[in-house]
């Protein structure tokens, strides 16, 4: 008969073979860390043979492993049914004692460290019978949690299982935090430009990864099973393993299908540029707007990804780390996750509709708005600093700013006006995002001047700057007044040439005086006081003035009420066109 028993089995009889093989058939209740019956069969075996005995249980109860060892010990199995090693391995051991003590000893406890088991059990065994036993646990970093031993009939079962769950998220925290300290090392891999990689790079440490290795193998238009030829997947298969990368990051969006093939062949995670984009943004996400559309974006983006894929949506933990929709919905199922978007619209639709409110409010008031628009990392929050003395988070990475931030401002003349820094644009920006983004990126279409930014010292300005009038394009902002702006001029080497930009640097305030004057000079165009002289007769007209801007001054003369408003030129001359100039209390440029 073949046997299953593990370990020290020599000299064995059959029958005691045939009594510890039983033991894989022995089952326990789901909620009992260790029964009684259990620990009795043990001792006696355990006793007869005077060797000991180690078995391992699942969290189901279930015996997965039966082992023998010599009369002072076991050898102690790597026994997981986690690939993960740094999490707990879901398997508890419980060993004898053949010499009666039932305290765990230095070489269990370094066992439980090094294997991660879920507990690890003594059980004293004297005369036949279990005496004490002793359990230990695992905590955060090289923690031990060592319950005091007790006697075998008065094991706290319930406790004791209930400390194995709190162990294993000890034990995640921590590696949560390994992950969060250690970098992911990522390989890149691109069929379209260098640049376009470098970009990726970018977006890649952005992430948090660092990058080993980049790859590019120019095709005109990528594999529809595999992105890269079969041959190239291969040779990238091995430059991966060689540099020891976590990740491959794909320069374009992968079908679900070219993922999947891609990760069979390389054998680590893949992820494309849309998920990294999505990633980085999960991250960056500060106001309750941004996050709902981040989490909206990712999970139209990745469940439009899993048709076919079966129930389980293991894909859903792409990414770099363990950020995307969250872990703990890993395993949504697709009911869920409709039900969760259509959680998410409705909510971003309220705030939607409290922002509205609140641009209609400003409308009101009439403060015009200038918006900062660029591409990613060309200085905005620097710049709109620089401007009001505020303190925007600024970082030399992309998309440091996700949410539209927006500081009052005053010109030389005292026109009070909106200063916005807007999110950055960025070439593929995914589509996904850009919907989900359209109401933070509106403030940019509904601002009446665009400073436009480009970074002087990129030598991919020009089409960073493409990118950003093809951004404001599809977002319909093609009709007002624009300032072009080239930042970061202390840096640049050579100067770009652009005809009509004002150079300028954030950072030492060059070219800023300029820049103020071109501002006021484009709200003066679109937006300047203008005073009125409405006869007392024609009290209509004042409420119609009212509504047009924010009123500044409002007095009583003789001939009528005087009322100085924020006033558009466009309003203004339709008032002249209605009223005649003589609705005028001042013709511009000359004094009562
Ligand atoms: P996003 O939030 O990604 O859109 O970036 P941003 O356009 O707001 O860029 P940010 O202001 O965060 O600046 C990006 C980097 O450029 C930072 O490291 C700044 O210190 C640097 N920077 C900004 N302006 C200048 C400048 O005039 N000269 C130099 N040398 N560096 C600058």
């Amino acid at each position: 008969m073949k046997h299953q028993v593990n370990g020290n089995t020599e000299g064995i009889r059959e029958g005691m073979l045939a009594r510890l093989d039983s033991l894989y058939s022995y089952e326990s209740e789901e909620d009992a860390f260790l029964p009684r019956e259990l620990m009795k069969l043990l001792a006696e075996c355990s006793c007869a043979l005077n060797r000991e005995i180690a078995v391992y249980l699942t969290r189901d109860g279930e015996i997965v492993n039966v082992a023998v060892g010599t009369d002072c010990d076991v050898e102690l199995t790597d026994y997981r049914l986690r690939r993960n090693t740094e999490r707990l391995s879901r398997v508890r051991c419980v060993h004898t004692h053949p010499d009666g003590d039932g305290r765990l000893s230095d070489v269990d406890l370094s066992a439980l460290k090094i294997f991660r088991y879920d507990a690890m059990t003594a059980v004293g065994v004297k005369d036949g019978e279990p005496t004490f036993v002793q359990t230990a646990f695992l905590g955060e970093g090289e923690e031990l949690i060592l319950p005091e031993p007790v006697r075998w009939y008065r094991v706290p079962d319930a406790e004791w299982m209930s400390q194995i769950e709190l162990s294993d998220s000890l034990v995640g925290r921590e590696e949560a935090q390994q992950l969060a300290g250690e970098k992911e090392k990522a390989v890149l891999m691109g069929i379209e430009s260098e640049e376009s990689l470098q970009e990726l790079r970018r977006l890649a440490e952005t992430a948090g990864a660092e990058v080993a290795g980049i790859f590019l193998q120019k095709r005109s238009k990528p594999d529809s099973a595999l992105y890269i030829g079969r041959g190239r997947a291969e040779e990238l298969a091995r430059d991966c393993q060689a540099l020891e990368a976590d990740v491959c990051i794909f320069d374009e969006e992968l079908t679900g299908m070219q993922a999947r093939n891609l990760e069979e062949i390389l054998r680590i995670k893949v992820i494309d540029r849309t998920t990294l984009i999505l990633d980085i943004f999960a991250q960056r996400a500060a106001s309750a707007e941004g996050k709902l559309q981040v989490e909206l974006a990712q999970l139209q983006y990745r469940s439009a990804r899993l048709i076919g894929m079966g129930t389980v949506l293991s894909r859903l933990a792409g990414g770099i780390g363990t950020r995307g929709p969250g872990e703990s919905r890993l395993e949504m199922s697709r009911r869920r996750i409709r039900e969760r978007m259509t959680e998410l619209s409705r909510r971003l639709e309220e705030l939607e509709k409290q922002r509205s409110i609140r641009r209609k409010s400003r409308e009101r008031n009439e403060v015009p708005t200038v918006a900062l628009v660029g591409y990613t990392n060309a200085g905005k929050s620097t710049l709109l600093n620089a401007l009001t003395g505020s303190d925007v988070y600024v970082q030399d990475q992309l998309f440091a700013t996700l949410d539209a931030v927006s500081r009052r401002m005053e010109t030389a003349e005292k026109t009070p006006y909106l200063l916005t820094d807007t999110v950055g644009f960025i070439r593929k920006l995914p589509h996904a995002l850009v919907s989900a983004f359209r109401s933070t990126l509106e403030e940019a279409a509904l601002a009446d001047v665009l400073v436009i930014v480009s970074d002087g010292s990129s030598p991919d300005m020009a089409a960073q700057h493409d990118t950003v009038e093809r951004v404001l394009e599809e977002l319909g902002a093609t009709e007002q007044k624009r300032i072009e702006v080239i930042n970061k001029c202390d840096a640049a080497d050579p100067m770009p040439a652009f005809p009509g930009a004002i150079l300028i640097s954030a950072k030492t305030g060059e070219g800023l005086d300029e820049l103020k004057h071109a501002i006021a000079a484009a709200l003066q165009e679109t937006y300047a006081p203008t005073a009125f002289l409405v006869p007392f007769s024609r009290y209509g007209i004042l409420s119609e003035i009212h509504g047009l801007g924010r009123v500044i001054n409002e007095e009583h003369t003789e001939t009528g009420t005087k009322i100085t408003a924020m006033v558009s030129r466009e309003d203004t001359e339709r008032m002249i066109r209605k009223y005649g100039n003589g609705i005028l209390a001042e013709v511009p440029g000359k004094k009562d």
